[in-house]
């Protein structure tokens, strides 16, 4: 098969740091392109090139054999590639079809000003038929799940007729079940002659649904491999240049004389429209202990991790740590208390774009004596912690000086796992800490969070990754429509059996089993 799209030395620099080094890119027609690689190694780089997004700083972009150059997205579009972005550029008060047309609307004949919103909304109906999605033109963007909306997203490429659709990250943000569907749908646009290249970490992914895979480490292509000629582990070990361990070790070793950290007691809240988000939640975190949370996303996880965080206020129950009630803190207050906080938007809630690494690498901690012993901030002591923090976890990073914007999606979840853990905090919110995550250090932080409940810290774990929950939790309590609908222990159940619960089947008690 002749190449579809194809890059000749294609190289990116930001400044001095070279992102993309003499890239030599190439996707068959009607294939199915993976692309992997450990944080940072460029590969969204490289796919805004292909969109037109960035100015390659050298080197060349082929289409079908042909040299193009695209001055952005549109001239991209126009060329029939498209792409969507790991996060959703959708209007959510716009209904579905106002979301796929905007920006190609179509005029009313008549009256010109106006939009044909029949003709519209009728075009739209036929092309998620033609794709064999499920989706209600009329439904407003903000009712529907993210899931909901990636589609949304790619139908809106899919109507201006792309052949090459380009996705970045697209499973990280979708649970489970979604991520079984999505695969479902990329075959079936493959079926339908389109070209997809797809970035993920997910190896099993990878495995399931491309046909071939290249590899990128620094800023290189470091291999290119048919599917059906490489497994998960040989991925694996090009990606990190060493074996990984893809599923971690955990000896839930007991710690001696657990006490009771976090005590959660009838947690209840409500949403701005009034509806319960978490209801009646209650359990209890010792020392020495990881608690998971499981379950479908959307079932009150995220504002459970608000409410103990400072970031959502609760209308009845408690939340006691240590023995002091600590509902309704503010999070700088949980912080000084010991509470070190991995929030799930690392972007909105975890790190401050506008500000340098340094200043986000000491979020959190300004009033520690570490950082201004005399009073005054101390810049040598600050850029030492910083680079500690670049240098143990690995963080690849273009300009030290620069805004913590400049990070890849990867780098800027490892900075705030780090600043966390550096703070030692007794016990530890972490949400979704691993996604977007490569596997070698998805590895690394799984370590950490084990060793740090070995220590005798106690951790909070929620996560959409079922597998992480139950490697990792000592016990774990799956969430069902705001409340928690059971617990179990990871070592004694299984995933059919947690994802009973999730589905909201009724727990398995001493009477019925
Ligand atoms: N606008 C920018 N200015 C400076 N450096 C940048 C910019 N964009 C990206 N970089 C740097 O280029 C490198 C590659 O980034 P890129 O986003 O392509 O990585 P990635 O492979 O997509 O990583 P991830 O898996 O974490 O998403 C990173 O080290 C990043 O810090
Ligand atoms: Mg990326």
């Amino acid at each position: 098969m002749e190449s579809m799209l194809s890059t000749k030395d294609l190289t990116k620099q930001f400044g001095d740091f070279t992102a993309n080094d003499k890239i030599n890119f190439s996707v068959r027609e009607g294939e199915i392109k993976a692309i992997v690689g450990e944080n940072g190694a460029g590969k969204t780089t490289l796919m805004n090139m292909l969109y037109g997004d960035l100015e390659p700083t050298s080197g060349a972009v082929f289409l079908r054999g042909k040299h193009v150059r695209f001055n952005s997205p549109r001239d991209a579009i126009a060329n029939g590639i498209g792409m969507v972005h790991q996060h959703f550029m959708l209007v959510p008060s716009f209904s579905v079809y106002e979301n796929i047309l905007l920006g190609a609307e179509i005029v009313n004949e008549r009256i010109p000003f106006l939009v044909n919103s029949k003709e519209e909304k009728q075009r739209c109906r036929e092309l998620i038929e033609k794709y064999g999605y499920d989706l209600d033109v009329n439904e407003k963007v903000a009712n529907l799940s993210v899931g909901e909306q990636q589609k949304i997203e790619i139908l809106k490429m899919l109507y201006r007729d792309v052949d090459i659709l380009i996705l970045d990250e697209p499973t990280s943000v979708l649970t489970p079940q979604e991520v079984d569907e999505f695969l479902i749908q990329l075959k079936k646009l493959k079926a339908k002659g389109k070209t997809i290249i797809i970035i993920t970490h997910k190896l099993r992914e990878v495995m399931d649904v491309s046909d071939s895979v290249m590899v990128m480490k620094q800023g290189q292509v470091i291999g290119n491999v048919e599917t059906d000629e490489t497994s998960e582990a040989e991925l694996a070990q090009m990606m990190v240049g060493r074996k990984v361990l893809l599923t971690v070790q955990n000896d839930h070793k007991s710690v001696d004389g657990r006490t009771v950290m976090l005590n959660v007691n009838g947690l209840t809240t409500n949403d701005a429209a009034g509806k319960t988000v978490v209801n009646n939640v209650s359990f209890h975190i010792e020392t020495g202990e990881i608690y998971g949370i499981a379950g479908v996303e959307g079932n009150g996880q995220s504002e459970l991790v608000k409410l103990l965080s400072g970031m959502m206020e609760s209308t009845s129950g408690s939340v006691v740590f240590e023995g002091q009630d600590i509902t309704n803190w503010w999070v700088n207050d949980l912080r000084s208390k010991g509470i070190g906080i991995v929030p799930e938007d690392r972007f909105a809630e975890g790190l401050c774009k506008e500000m340098t690494l340094c200043a986000n690498s000491i979020a959190g901690s300004t009033a520690s004596k570490d950082f201004s012993p005399r009073g005054v901030f101390s810049t040598k002591r600050i850029r030492d912690h910083c680079q500690t923090l670049i240098d143990e976890y690995r963080i690849r990073i273009a300009d030290f000086d620069g805004n913590v914007s400049q990070l890849s999606g990867g780098n800027a979840q490892k900075l705030i796992i780090a600043r966390e853990m550096f703070k030692s905090p007794k016990l530890l919110i972490a949400c979704q800490p691993t996604r977007g995550v490569d596997i070698g250090a998805i590895e690394f932080i799984h370590r950490q969070i084990i060793d740090f409940r070995d220590k005798g810290g106690a951790v909070l774990l929620v996560s959409s990754e079922l597998s992480e929950v139950l490697s990792l939790a000592d016990r774990v309590g799956v969430m069902y429509k705001g409340g928690i609908i059971g617990e179990v222990d990871p070592q004694q159940t299984t995933e059919t059996e947690v994802g009973l619960l999730m589905a909201g089947a009724a727990p398995r008690t001493e009477a019925t089993a």
